[in-house]
């Protein structure tokens, strides 16, 4: 009808709620851990005045969608860094070692999560609940740790504290999603492949991965171990303060989609029994013992994903060692969660708490 007038909606008054809050970017937001950080940012209301969802050039344009909110998704690139306070980075360590300090030249705070920056002198290495007081020191990047390592420090650092760490044995049992969504994808086609009597193809890992266990985790290094294995023993010293921590790994590809699983064998200077552990290991914020064998009830993958503790169970004497200084036990935790994503919020919400940021 002519002359009809569609009142005009005046233009939103600045939000009260959001002025003077952080603005945060999540680089790889489009990622399995990406995508981990918006919804863990959201879910623990994180104090942001505006969430930036950055990732690569075929991605931009699009919008996701986390917990019913929609991010438009813009390409990284230095000036999209441009008035961010905090900046969440998760798009692998070359990425990190070419944004991250175009990111604090723009005078952002960023929490890295490859390995891009995990050993480099000054650059803090923080588990939330083992060392948060060495992020006092960043000089603007800070380094989430590998997701393997984050769910033992935890547990290590309260035996050393208690009674004193001498050696330390890890096994790991990895998820596929620890890869990445690349390698998720090809672990299901592999499965329907198989149903289906097909061949299976394997691009991510040098070997199929559906029904098998692959010791090959990262580029193995010239003393036979593997980067992964290697950033368990460098970077658990380097959070736990403890340079001279004997410390070895080996580290497995398992067909599990979420939740890494690890077999610890520890050493201790002071004798310590498994009664004593169980009451030790659950007083650590964030850990959870699952420990009634005879019921069945152990640390499992699947009930360890979509949550943010870390599991821990089988808590039984070393038999292999001598006066009771020694513990075996068995670790579960969500890598996408607190392996990854949760740590990273965590770590944000420290340094906003105590004006670090
Ligand atoms: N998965 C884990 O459990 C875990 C745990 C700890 C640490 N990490 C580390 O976290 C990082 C990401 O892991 P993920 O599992 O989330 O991998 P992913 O699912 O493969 O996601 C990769 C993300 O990086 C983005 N990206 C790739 N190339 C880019 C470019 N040139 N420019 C901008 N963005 C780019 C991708 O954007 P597009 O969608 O646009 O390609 C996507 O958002 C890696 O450094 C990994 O080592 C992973």
């Amino acid at each position: 009808m002519a002359g009809t007038m569609v009142a005009e909606r005046p233009a939103p008054a600045p939000d009260r709620e959001t002025v003077g809050r952080p603005t945060v970017a999540v680089l790889g937001a489009t990622g399995l851990v990406g995508r981990t950080m918006l919804e863990v940012l959201l879910e623990r209301r994180f104090p942001a005045g505006e969430i930036r969802a950055l990732a690569s050039a075929r991605s931009a344009g699009s919008t996701m969608s986390v917990d019913g909110r929609s991010f438009p998704v813009t390409e990284a690139t230095p000036d999209a860094f441009e008035g961010v306070d905090l900046a969440l980075f998760s798009a692998g360590a070359e990425l990190s070692r070419l944004l991250a300090p175009e990111a604090v030249k723009r005078g952002a705070v960023v929490i890295d999560n490859s390995a891009a920056w995990r050993m480099e002198p000054g650059v803090p290495l923080v588990v939330s609940q083992v060392n948060p007081e060495d992020l006092a020191a960043h000089k603007g990047i800070i380094a989430n740790p590998n997701c393997s390592t984050m769910q033992l420090a935890p547990l290590l650092a309260a035996l050393r504290d208690e009674v004193g760490l001498r050696r330390v044995i890890v096994d790991t049992y990895q998820s596929v999603s620890g890869t990445g969504s690349d390698a998720v994808d090809e672990m299901e086609a592999q499965i329907r492949a198989h149903v289906a009597g097909a061949p299976k193809s394997a691009a991510v890992y040098p070997h199929p991965i559906a029904f098998n266990a692959i010791p090959e985790i990262d580029v193995f290094m010239d003393d036979g171990y593997t980067k992964e294995e290697w950033k368990v023993t460098a970077e658990s010293r380097k959070i736990l303060h403890a340079p001279d921590l004997a410390i070895s790994c080996t580290a497995v590809r398992i067909p599990v989609l979420v939740s890494h699983s690890e077999a610890v064998h520890a050493e201790t200077e002071r004798p310590i029994s498994p009664d004593e552990a169980r009451e030790l290991f659950a007083a650590v914020p964030g850990v959870e013992v699952v420990d009634e064998p005879e019921a069945h009830r152990y640390p499992l993958a699947t009930e360890a994903a979509g949550r943010d503790v870390i599991l821990v169970g089988r808590i039984r004497r070393d038999v292999s060692l001598p006066d009771g200084r020694g513990l075996a036990f068995w670790v579960v935790s969500d890598n996408l969660r607190k392996g990854a994503a949760t740590n990273a919020v965590e770590l944000a919400e420290i340094l906003l708490a105590r004006g670090w940021l």
